[in-house]
């Protein structure tokens, strides 16, 4: 057991070039983060969902994500993970509840300013959504493409980061040759390259072998080191076994918390 704030002694170690840019990225996110400096990244407060005029699957959340944190978001298959990183990324609305982002109500934000908070949060689907006519690191700087940024300004970084998470001979081929693995390492890599206060990832090591689960895991937890609030939805019992984080089980729509 290691605490989540301390660096795992694993295979997956990272490179110097690496920590520098995960550095850079966290630093730079730093700068936007809201002035309200003691509440919490996300706030729920009485939360409930329900999809059309079905049951309500959530209900009467209530829980900070703080800043900095570091969770699991476990429970059985059909609990309710998937939908509550839906409200925390901001891509489905509550039915009833407050949600409070970065310090504003939810419910408040025009519609049009969504996509902006929507930046701060990146996120891994367990269906990697990668674009299948752009290439591995085409995908991965595509974030930073449409900032607009020079491509000589994070080439480097990007092969870097690619690099390390296995990818290094796979820069140039496109997501449908890779394997369910590749695509997710592909998929967290640009979940990084998005420069995250929060970071939520869905069941990210659901195809690769552990070896490579617990590399990534390192990756998410050097992140958190740095900084970065991690969120990952899991029922692998292994990968939790390996840090001593908080908890949080969904089971019959009520959230438990074990910090
Ligand atoms: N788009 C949807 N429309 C209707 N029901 C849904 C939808 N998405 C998920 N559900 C239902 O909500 C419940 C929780 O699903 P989900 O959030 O995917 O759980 P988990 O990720 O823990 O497996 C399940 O009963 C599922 O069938
Ligand atoms: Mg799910």
């Amino acid at each position: 057991m290691v605490n989540a704030s301390q660096r795992l002694p694993s295979n997956g170690r990272l490179s110097g070039k690496i920590y520098r840019l995960l550095t850079v990225l966290v630093n730079k996110s730093r700068g936007e983060t809201h002035n309200r400096l003691s509440c919490p990244l996300i706030h729920f407060e009485n939360v409930g969902l329900r999809y059309g005029m079905g049951p309500e699957i959530l209900r009467d959340l209530t829980f900070d994500i703080p800043k900095k944190s570091f969770q699991f978001l476990t429970g059985p298959s059909g609990a309710g993970k998937t939908s509550l990183l839906r409200l925390l990324f901001m891509s489905l609305q509550p039915t009833r509840g407050l949600i409070r982002m970065f310090g504003r109500d939810i419910s408040e934000i025009p519609r049009p300013e969504l996509p902006l908070l929507r930046r701060r949060v990146g996120i891994v689907f367990q269906d990697f959504r990668l674009l299948d006519h752009l290439t591995t690191y085409e995908n991965v700087a595509l974030p930073l493409r449409v900032r607009g940024k020079e491509e000589s300004s994070y080439k480097t970084d990007v092969l870097e980061l690619l690099k390390w998470v296995g990818l290094g001979e796979r820069i140039n081929v496109l997501p449908p040759v890779l394997s369910g693995g590749e695509k997710q390492r592909a998929a967290i890599a640009r979940a990084l390259m998005d420069r995250p206060e929060v970071l939520l990832a869905d069941e990210p090591t659901g195809n690769v072998d552990p070896p490579m689960a617990r590399r990534l895991l390192n990756l998410f937890l050097e992140l958190n080191r740095l900084g970065t609030a991690v969120v990952i939805a899991t029922h692998d019992l292994a990968l939790m076994e390996q840090v001593e984080a908080r908890r949080m089980i969904l089971s019959g729509g009520h959230l438990d918390i074990y910090d």
